[in-house]
């Protein structure tokens, strides 16, 4: 139960047109105040305002992260409420909503050419790059222990890039499938495939935010240095997660949050690194568990990288057990 002042607050909050439109935004999917001012078309600080006062009335989450901050719907509490009833009922037909639907997925297709220029240029010398920033080799030995010896019969692998983690992980699975949108980075995959007489994994050309299902099931799925370069990693999770097996797990290696923000202007990053907190509100989003988490420290002391390995697992597996 709530204060008839709470009350009011939230829907004098919600109360307004440019604010519904952003609650409608956000449920597809969290956004940063400047790709929100880019489909609105309204000013910065107009924008920033809106967002600013449903956030004080707890309808949506602020999330600052270096000189950016993300917003996203609240998840839990009458805030939440309020905007799951609003946008139930808003009709995508309406004049202002087309137009923001279709400012949104422009968006969206813009930072994913921008990533896709990148990794078409960093491509054949990625694993360079790679090993100047994370401590490599404990990492990759978590992800092989993760899977504890076992083999399974589809792992798919998000964002393949050079097809390092099929290769890592090629005794561990009878078909192996690596998804990655840039083909530059494809053409390396493929070669290192080849040169490791990998003949059971195969690479394809596709978008995570468009997954074919009928590429799954896959019993495990690995997404390894990809969810940062999406402004909603929870998005993508919930899009993989149509992918796996019932009772199956999913492997995701990404940074710890952190400050580097050359890694945004020059590395097409977009978030500066993932959050326990936030990896458990979009595993739970997705019907996911978290059953481990564990974090390696650089070795570079200068960039100052943590890498954590997340275990998420499918909920019905973690019901049987
Ligand atoms: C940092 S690399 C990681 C590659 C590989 N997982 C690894 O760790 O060696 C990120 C990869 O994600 C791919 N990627 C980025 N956005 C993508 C998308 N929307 N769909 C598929 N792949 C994407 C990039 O092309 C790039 O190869």
């Amino acid at each position: 139960m709530a204060e008839l002042t709470e009350l009011v607050s939230v829907l004098k909050a919600a109360g307004e047109g440019t604010r519904v439109r952003l609650l409608a935004l956000l449920a597809d999917g969290d956004h940063s105040v400047k790709d929100l001012t880019e489909i609105l078309g309204q000013s910065q600080p107009r924008v920033s305002r809106h967002l600013k006062l449903l956030a004080d009335a707890g309808l949506v989450r602020r999330n600052a992260e270096g000189a950016w901050a993300y917003y996203g719907l609240m998840q839990q509490g009458d805030g939440a409420e309020l905007a799951q009833w609003l946008i139930a009922r808003l009709d995508d037909s309406d004049t202002d909503r087309r137009c923001d639907i279709a400012r949104q997925s422009a968006v969206r297709a813009q930072q994913q050419a921008q990533a896709s220029e990148y990794f078409a240029t960093v491509a054949s010398s990625w694993d360079l790059l790679k090993t100047l920033q994370v401590p490599e080799e404990a990492v990759e030995a978590a992800v092989l222990a993760a899977l504890g010896g076992r083999k399974v019969d589809t792992l798919i692998d998000l964002g393949t890039g050079t097809g390092r983690m099929l290769e890592l992980l090629a005794g561990s699975y009878t078909r192996g499938i690596g998804l990655d949108s840039s083909r530059e980075m494809l053409a390396v995959a493929r070669a290192r495939l080849v040169s490791s007489g990998i003949g059971h994994a195969q690479v394809r050309l596709g978008d995570i935010g468009d997954l074919d299902v009928s590429m799954g099931p896959a019993e495990v799925i690995v997404i390894h240095q990809v969810l940062h370069y999406f402004d909603d990693p929870g998005r993508m999770l919930a899009q993989a997660r149509r992918l796996l097996a019932p009772g199956g797990d999913m492997l995701i290696v990404d940074f710890a949050p952190h400050e580097l923000e050359f890694l945004r202007s020059e590395h097409a990053h977009r978030r500066l690194g993932l959050s326990r907190a936030q990896m458990s509100n979009w595993a739970e989003a997705a019907g996911l568990t978290v059953q481990a988490v564990a974090e390696f420290p650089s070795e570079n002391s200068e960039r100052g990288l943590t890498v954590c390995l997340w275990r998420l697992s499918d909920k019905i597996k973690t019901e049987q057990n």
